[in-house]
C-alpha cells in the first residue's frame, strides 16, 4: 500500500536490468478509458476479479466511511449480483476483498486526492478525507466494464487491471450550473444531474434558483415569490419551486456526494419575479406581470428602497440558515435596467449583507465593478476588464468563460436545443482551453476552478438537458481536475468515445457529435 509509483518504476527497471523481466510494466492500467484522466496510472501484470467471495472491508468504525463503501456496494450489486456487502476491520482484510481506509499523511493527495492499489489480492483505496475515497471509487466504477451501471443483472467477469492509481485535483472548484429558473427542474432532476456530477468527481452544483420568469426557493417571510412568482416558466407552461425542506434535502444528497450546493439569487436585474410577487419592490409600488419570453435586461430591483434591502436581508438569511457551502451567489449580470451609480452601491450593500449573515460572496464578473468583500470570487463569463478589476481588487476567479464553457450553447447550428450568442460549442471547443491560459492576466493562482453554466430557455426537462450536458461534461471535468499538461485532445476522445456505453447502461441522453469516434 505504501508503494510510490516511481519506486515501483525503479523496481520494474531493476528487474528488467537483472533477469530481462518485463512483465511487472504490463498491464492496461494506463490506457483505461478515465475521464476525468488521472495524474499517475502505472499497470502491473495481472488482474483483480470481484467474485462472490468479495466484501468491501471498512477500516475503522467511522459511519461516513461505511457509507461510502455502502455506496460502491450499492453500484456493484444490482449488475454483478455478487451480494457484496460492507464489513469494518481493524487489520488487513481479506484476499478478494475491496479494502477503503482513511490514511491522513499524503501531502500531495491533499483534500480529494486517492491512491488506488489494485493487485490480483485486493483493491486498496486509501485517502487523507472521505471526499479522496469517494472520488476513487468513481475510478473503480470507471474501471469496470460499463455494464456494471446496469439496474439488472449481468454476466461477469469483473475484471480491474493491476497497478497503482495516484490522483488528485488540478483545481478545488469544479462545477456545473443549472438554471432552474427559466424551465423548473423536479427534486428528482436535479439528483439525476448531482449523480453525473459525481460520477466525473465535479464537486459544486450551483442552482440558479431565480430570474425575471421564475422563483425557485420558498422564502417563508416573503410566501408570494414562490405562491406567485414560481407559477409559471419560458412558454408560459407550469413553473415549480423547492420548499426550503426539498432543496435540505438536496443539499445532503449533493452533500452525501461531496458536492456542495451553491445557491444563487440574482439580482438588482433578472428580478421579474420578485417584482411580479410583491408591488413594493417596484419603484412605482405596482406589481409586474409575470414573464415567460427569454429577453433579458429588462427588470431591476428598485435600489433607492429601503424595503429592497429588508427583502434581501431576508432572503440571503433564509438561504443562509440551510446552506452549509461557504457562499452565496449574488448575481449581479446583465442589469441593464439598473443604472451604473445604482448598480456599484447597490451591490456594495448586497455585499454587506452577505457577510453579515456568514457567507462568502460570489457573483457574475460585473460585480468587480463595484468594491468587492475579502473573499468575494469573480464569476468570469463575459468580460475580461472585469475580471481583471476583480483581480486588481485581490479577489479570485472562477473560469466560466461563456464561449468555452456555456453548456447551453448549441454544437453547431443544427444541433437540437441550446442558444448561439456565445458561439457553436463542439465537443472539442469545450475541451481545448486551459483556464490559466485563457487570458494573460489571469493566472492559475488566481483560479478557484471553473465552472460549466447550463441555462435552460431550451431545455424543459433533464432529457432535454442531457443532451446539452453530454457529451461535454466529463470534458469540463477533466478540464478541472487533470494537470494542463496531461491533457490532450486526441487521447481525450479516444477515451471518451467508450463512455457511451456506459451513458447508455444509465439511460443518459446524449448529443451524438461526429468528432467522437463512438465505441
Ligand atoms: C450570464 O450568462 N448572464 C451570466
Amino acid at each position: 500500500m505504501e508503494t510510490k509509483p516511481k519506486n515501483l518504476i525503479i523496481a520494474c527497471l531493476a528487474l528488467l536490468f537483472l533477469i530481462g523481466q518485463t512483465g511487472c510494466i504490463s498491464s492496461d492500467l494506463p490506457n483505461e478509458n478515465l475521464i476525468p484522466k488521472p495524474v499517475s496510472a502505472i499497470g502491473e501484470r495481472g488482474s483483480f476479479d470481484l467474485t462472490d467471495q468479495t466484501n468491501i472491508f471498512v477500516r475503522g468504525d467511522s459511519p461516513e466511511i461505511k457509507r461510502i463503501g455502502q455506496y460502491l456496494a450499492d453500484i456493484l450489486n444490482p449488475s454483478t449480483k455478487l451480494g457484496i456487502e460492507v464489513k469494518t476491520t481493524d487489520t488487513e482484510p481479506n484476499p478478494g476483498s475491496i479494502y477503503l481506509a482513511l490514511l491522513p499523511a499524503d501531502a500531495e493527495l491533499g483534500e480529494e486526492g486517492y491512491e488506488l492499489d489494485i493487485t490480483s489480492k485486493s483493491i486498496s483505496l486509501t485517502a487523507n478525507f472521505p471526499s479522496g475515497l469517494f472520488h476513487g471509487i468513481q475510478t473503480i466504477r470507471q474501471l469496470l466494464p460499463a455494464r456494471v451501471e446496469k439496474k439488472e443483472g449481468q454476466k461477469g467477469p469483473w475484471k480491474i487491471s493491476n497497478g497503482i492509481i495516484r490522483d488528485y485535483p488540478a483545481y478545488s472548484y469544479r462545477g456545473s450550473m443549472l438554471d432552474v429558473a427559466r424551465h423548473f427542474f423536479s427534486v428528482d432532476e436535479v439528483k439525476r444531474f448531482i449523480d453525473h456530477l459525481a460520477f466525473y468527481k465535479m464537486n459544486v452544483l450551483h442552482l440558479h434558483l431565480s430570474d425575471d420568469q421564475g422563483w425557485r426557493i420558498e422564502i417563508k417571510s416573503w410566501p408570494n415569490l414562490t405562491a406567485h412568482g414560481g407559477k409559471t416558466e419560458v412558454g408560459g407552461s407550469d413553473g415549480g419551486y423547492y420548499t426550503q425542506k426539498q432543496y435540505s434535502e438536496l443539499v445532503k444528497y449533493a452533500e452525501d456526494q461531496y458536492i456542495t450546493i451553491i445557491p444563487e439569487i440574482d439580482m438588482p436585474g433578472h428580478t421579474n419575479a420578485a417584482l411580479a410577487s410583491y408591488g413594493v419592490l417596484n419603484c412605482d409600488g405596482k406589481a409586474s406581470e409575470l414573464y415567460t419570453g427569454v429577453e433579458v435586461g429588462f427588470s431591476s430591483l428598485c435600489t433607492h428602497k429601503e424595503i429592497t434591502y429588508k427583502f434581501i436581508n431576508d432572503v440571503v438569511g433564509e438561504l443562509a440558515a440551510i446552506t452549509p457551502g461557504p457562499y452565496i451567489h449574488i448575481g449581479g449580470d446583465e442589469s441593464h435596467s439598473t443604472p451604473i451609480e445604482d448598480y456599484i452601491p447597490f451591490v456594495n450593500r448586497v455585499q454587506e449583507i452577505v457577510t453579515l449573515h456568514g457567507k462568502k460572496v460570489l457573483g457574475w464578473d460585473e460585480i468587480a465593478l463595484s468594491t468587492l468583500k475579502p473573499n468575494a470570487v469573480v464569476q468570469y463569463w463575459s468580460k475580461t476588464e472585469n475580471a481583471i478589476k476583480g483581480l486588481a481588487q485581490g479577489a479570485k476567479v472562477l473560469m466560466s468563460p461563456a464561449k468555452n464553457a456555456y453548456l447551453d450553447m448549441q454544437y453547431d447550428s443544427i444541433s437540437m436545443f441550446g442558444l448561439h450568442w456565445a458561439g457553436y460549442i463542439e465537443v472539442d471547443d469545450g475541451y481545448n482551453w486551459d483556464p490559466a491560459r485563457l487570458v494573460p492576466e489571469i493566472r492559475k493562482e488566481n483560479i478557484i476552478g471553473i465552472e460549466a453554466p447550463l441555462w435552460s430557455e431550451t431545455v424543459s426537462n433533464i432529457t432535454e438537458a442531457e443532451y446539452l450536458i453530454f457529451p461535454r461534461l466529463p470534458g469540463y471535468a477533466e478540464v478541472g481536475w487533470t494537470p494542463s499538461e496531461k491533457r490532450n485532445w486526441g487521447d481525450y476522445i479516444s477515451r471518451l468515445a467508450h463512455h457511451r456505453e456506459r451513458w447508455k447502461a444509465m439511460g443518459i441522453n446524449f448529443y451524438p457529435s461526429k468528432l467522437v469516434p463512438w465505441k
